[in-house]
Formats: structure tokens, sequence, C-alpha cells
């Protein structure tokens, strides 16, 4: 049995955001993955990877992100037949900005589709967030859910999974900054804290109650002042070099807020897209990274859709 291939967008997307660390993410409108898929007799397959990084990616169905997500979907539908994907990766792994996480939710959206459309939003989230867990060592559904549902997305709770959408303001500019250097999301979480002090507790829930706030209301300097991270990246900056100069020059050029996306090295800014259109901030943010040595990839880009048939 084999079938005409389905083709899905599956969009880059950011995480933690500040004060969110495996709760709040973004999906983005570029760049994304293509994951195309048709049903075969039994069994999931990757017959094809091309694109950024592909080369280095596991192409065995039990460690490549779309296709454990894939055959979870399966299973839970009960499926009779199998599916082969063709992977194109338009995010380079190890990037920040749920690399793994969109093959993942593409994976899991276009297996759904070939089964009918059985499963809900969340039944997917929670495919493609177990697809994050065996692949990074840590269970983690902050780029999957965004990736799939598209917008800016909380994590209420994991167990049972509980997502809440909100649609973010319209003149959120992003620049996504992406040095020549790779961080492995498993890595960059071996280096957490496992335990956090009330006061950093009591400073990330005051930022991100007003973060969720100034995302619905489109306070775009109250969203740049609630961006903060007193944990999580603070452990992480020694993993990508010149952090602290890049986020200074994203800010002196006009950013609202400059971080860390994920678990790096993509260095995010966001700007007011009325007020300016965010080459200013992209390019000084390169700067400090080709002053020493490093070249790197940029998207001017904005939050966006998730996954779709294309
Ligand atoms: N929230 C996860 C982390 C995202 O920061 O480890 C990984 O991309």
């Amino acid at each position: 049995m084999s079938e005409e291939w389905k083709k899905v967008a599956a969009p880059a997307s950011i995480s933690n955001l500040g004060p969110g660390f495996d709760v709040f993410g973004m999906a983005l409108e570029e760049p994304y993955d293509l994951v195309c898929a048709r049903r075969c007799d039994e069994g999931v397959s990757v017959v094809s990877m091309e694109g950024l990084g592909s080369e280095g990616l596991p192409s065995d169905p039990s460690e490549n992100s779309a296709a454990i997500a894939a055959a979870e979907v399966l299973r839970r539908c009960d499926a009779d037949f199998g599916i082969e994907l063709r992977i194109m990766k338009g995010i380079r792994p190890c990037s920040g900005i749920g690399s793994s996480g969109a093959s993942a939710a593409g994976g899991a959206y276009v297996a759904n589709l070939l089964c009918g459309g059985i499963l809900g939003e969340t039944e997917l989230v929670l495919c493609a967030a177990y697809a994050e867990e065996v692949t990074s060592g840590g269970l983690h559904a902050d780029n999957v859910a965004p990736s799939l549902l598209g917008g800016f997305t909380m994590i209420r709770s994991y167990a049972p999974l509980e997502v809440v959408k909100v649609a973010p303001p319209q003149n959120l500019g992003v620049t996504v900054v992406m040095p020549d250097v790779e961080v492995s999301t498993k890595e960059a979480r071996q280096v957490l804290p496992s335990e956090v002090p009330v006061r950093d507790l009591v400073f990330h829930v005051g930022n991100a109650s007003c973060l969720v706030h100034a995302m619905m209301t489109g306070d775009l300097d109250l969203l740049g002042r609630s961006v903060k991270d007193a944990v999580f990246e603070p452990a992480r900056a020694h993993l990508v070099p010149h952090l602290n100069d890049a986020k200074d020059a994203a800010r002196s050029h006009g950013a609202k807020a400059a971080f860390l996306g994920g678990s790096g090295p993509c260095v995010i800014s966001f700007f007011d897209r009325s007020m300016m259109d965010g080459s200013g901030i992209a390019a000084a943010v390169r700067d400090v990274y080709l002053e020493n040595g490093i070249d790197c990839q940029t998207w001017i880009t904005s939050p966006g859709a998730g996954c779709r048939e294309v």
C-alpha cells in the first residue's frame, strides 16, 4: 500500500522567553522545517533528510524526532499502517529555536493527517513532547506546543498536560541571530541547578505574570522588562560565547528585550515593528559575532502560525 505524500510546514519556536523555563513558547513565522509523509504497509521510516544540519541527524526511527512523534501518533490512533517520512530541515539542529521540536511537531501533525485527524491538539503535543523527551533527555513541551498550535503558548501543567494559547501583539517583531556554535539541549540541561532559592522563584513569578499580561495587552515595554531569567540563562551563559555583549548590542540598538533562545545559542531580540524594522538590531548582534571570528545567520521575523499543510 502506498499513497500520495502530504507535506507540512513546522515552524521554529522560541522557548523560555526569560522567566518561563519549560513553560513559555512562541512560534515564529520563519524559519521552518518541511515534513512529508505517506502511508506504507508497516513501521515508521525516514526515507530522506536534507537541508540545514541534516547530515548530523539520525535516520534511525527510534532516534529521529519526527519519526518518534509520528510513531507515537500511530500507536495512539491504533493505526493498521506505517509511515514513510521525508524531512527538509530549514532549522539547524542545536540552534535554540526548537529544531528538534519543529521536526517532532511536524512528524506528529502529518501522521495525524494520515490518520484522519483523530487526535486533538493536546494529544498531539504529548506525542511530540515524547519525542523531545527521548532526544533531549528531558520532558519539555515548550517548543512543540507553539510549533503545533502557533502563537504564544504556556504549559500550565505537564501532568495532566494543559496548554493555554494567547495571540501575541501584532507589532511584536523578533530578530534571531544564530552564531555558528552548536549547543545541544541535552548538554544545556545538564548544567542546570536542581533547586532554586525562594528569591529567584519570587523574581520569576513576578516577571512571568507580567510577561503574560504584556502579551495579552500588547504592552511591549512591560514585555521587554519582563523577559528576565535569574536562574537558567545565567547557568548556561558559559556555553554561548559573547552572549552578554550580543544582548547589550541588541538593547543599545532599540531592542525591547534580548535573551537566549531556549537552550541556545540563538540570541533573540524583541522590537516594536511599528517603530523600526529590526535590521539595525540584527546587524549589531551579528557584528559582535563577526568581530570575534564567529559567522552567523540572522532572521528578522515575527510570531507565527503553527503546523499547517502546504
Ligand atoms: N525549555 C527547554 C530548555 C527548551 O531550555 O532546555 C529547549 O529548547
